[in-house]
């Protein structure tokens, strides 16, 4: 990458999230459970140019290295985002992110009357059906969940 192109520093230590769909960032974040309380160095880079995607966004979190389970669950909106586990600005782990079979207290059920939105302690639990497009259901009233996925976090 030339110093032109680069828009944000690197990190020294850390997790980047990149390729992830334009517009999506703070969708990644809320998934993660990072809010505007959280104790982290965050970069935020929206809507730049990528060859592969036209637009993405990437997510670069300081002295933090995320682990494979917390961070798959983003591929429900940001399918093909790379994680790169970065250690003295080196780039020493990358994966692209893959949905685990069950997404547990991310997921609200579309179905007012489903027990997961009437009883309170009652978790979330949706399986994932398909990746690719991502196809939900849920696990307590069988609803499906296929379109418009990010209006349903928790
Ligand atoms: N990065 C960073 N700080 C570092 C090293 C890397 O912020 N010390 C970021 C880069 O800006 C990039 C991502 O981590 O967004 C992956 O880095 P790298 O593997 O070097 O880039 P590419 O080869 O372009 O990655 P890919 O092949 O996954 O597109």
């Amino acid at each position: 990458m030339t110093e032109k192109e680069l828009k944000v520093k690197p990190i020294k230590n850390g997790t980047v999230i990149d390729h992830i769909a334009g517009g999506q960032a703070l969708n990644v974040l809320k998934i993660l459970g990072i809010g505007a309380d959280a104790d982290v160095s965050l970069s935020l880079l929206m809507n730049v140019d990528s060859k592969k995607l036209g637009k993405k966004d990437i997510v670069k979190v300081e002295d933090r290295e995320l682990k494979e389970g917390e961070v798959n669950k983003i591929a429900l909106i940001a399918p093909g985002a790379t994680i790169n586990i970065v250690r003295d600005y080196e780039v020493v782990d990358k994966y692209e992110v893959d949905l685990p079979d069950m997404i547990i207290g991310v997921i609200r059920c579309q179905n007012p009357s489903c027990i997961s939105n009437t009883q309170e302690p009652i978790k979330s639990r949706v399986l994932v059906k398909g990746k690719n497009p991502v196809v939900l259901r849920c696990v307590y009233c069988e609803q499906p969940i296929t379109e418009n996925i990010a209006d349903y976090l928790i």
